[in-house]
């Protein structure tokens, strides 16, 4: 099997496997396996902390986020989460004192005014209106159709809309909870103890969260020259016009070319996840970032791979690598 170099000064670059190959052998070659790969993280084992039940939520992902911090030279300064959502990496960042302290990012006002009361000091306050609430379908109609007055009335509401619509989607279309566990309804993901316990937990760390409703590519771009500042970017998954993300977020919209610009010059140390497509390997490819697949039982309990990308993944061979695909040279092609 000849595997020729391609020409990279003039004319296309084709991937083989659209050429003349059987799939089967293409995908082969572009995923390099492991017998022995890790099993996907049983979610039950990590400490939930954050009081949000997040789409695309990274619980999953946090042991591996550990071992990325043991790999790093020394305590980072600083982690930022430019696409906080329900923020767990950056909550466990600071809990577990793996970073010095966190900047969460979030341009979606519901989620953003959680964040906000939280990092303004009100999240005894949040806890305490969550245990005072009677919760039935009439008095969360009742609540979330008026208009809120302050942040923490919107924050409460952002979290009683979290735990009582479907899947916690917070994007247009969503509908409460039908069955949910045990026939319970509408309450069957409102557990006021715990939630209030966890806002109790998060004032204790506040002062070392720091929280912005904003862009989280100019916040990127804001740090990128800082060197002792880590990245985890786990954006809306709509690269190559997927849909997910879109269902899921009312900011999906995302410019992902400018996101991986603007990683190349991030000084740091960074990490991002993604969906397994073929828009992002080749993004990837094009920055020159390395990537690894990792397993994760999705809510439906089936085991998919996402993606991670970064400068250097070595600490993560256990982790099936991703390749560069062959490609061939086709000289004048313009297709
Ligand atoms: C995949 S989710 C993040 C989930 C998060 N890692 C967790 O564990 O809960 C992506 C988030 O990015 C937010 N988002 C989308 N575009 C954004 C932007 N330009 N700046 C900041 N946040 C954005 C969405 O509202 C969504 O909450």
């Amino acid at each position: 099997m000849s595997k020729a170099k391609p020409h990279l000064s003039h004319g296309r670059l084709r991937h083989r496997s659209k050429m003349a190959k059987p799939r089967q052998a293409a995908l082969f070659s572009e995923f390099a396996g492991h017998d022995d790969a890790p099993k996907p993280v049983n979610v039950a084992s990590v400490p939930q902390r954050s009081p949000f039940r997040y789409p695309g939520g990274k619980t999953w992902f946090v042991p591996t986020f550990r071992a990325w911090m043991k790999h790093q030279k020394s305590k980072p300064r600083l982690l930022i989460e430019p696409f906080a959502g329900g923020g767990i990496i950056s909550l466990t960042a600071v809990f577990e004192d793996l970073v010095g302290s966190a900047v969460m990012v979030e341009l979606d006002e519901d989620i953003a005014a959680v964040w906000q009361t939280v990092v303004d000091g009100g999240a005894a306050w949040l806890a305490k209106r969550i245990l005072e609430f009677e919760l039935t379908r009439e008095t969360v109609v009742q609540e979330i159709s008026t208009a809120p007055p302050s942040t923490q009335e919107r924050a409460f509401q952002t979290i009683l809309k979290n735990r009582t619509l479907h899947g916690g989607i917070l994007a247009e279309g969503s509908g409460f909870v039908k069955s949910g566990e045990g026939g319970k309804g509408i309450t069957s993901r409102w557990y006021p103890t715990t939630l209030a316990k966890r806002f109790e937990n998060l004032d204790a760390v506040r002062d070392r969260i720091d929280f912005r409703c904003e862009d989280g590519l100019q916040v990127i771009d804001e740090y990128a020259v800082a060197s002792d500042v880590v990245c985890f970017i786990d954006p809306p998954y709509t690269a190559g016009g997927k849909k997910a993300g879109k269902r899921l977020y009312r900011h999906y919209q995302l410019d992902h070319e400018r996101l991986f610009a603007a990683c190349e010059n991030i000084r740091g140390e960074f990490l991002m996840t993604y969906d397994n497509a073929v828009e992002v390997r080749n993004l990837a490819r094009k920055h020159g970032f390395e990537m690894r697949l990792i397993p994760m039982n999705n809510t439906h309990h089936a085991t998919l791979e996402e993606l991670v990308i970064g400068k250097n993944l070595q600490w993560m061979d256990q982790f099936r690598a991703v390749r560069e695909p062959e490609v061939d040279y086709v000289a004048g092609s313009s297709d």
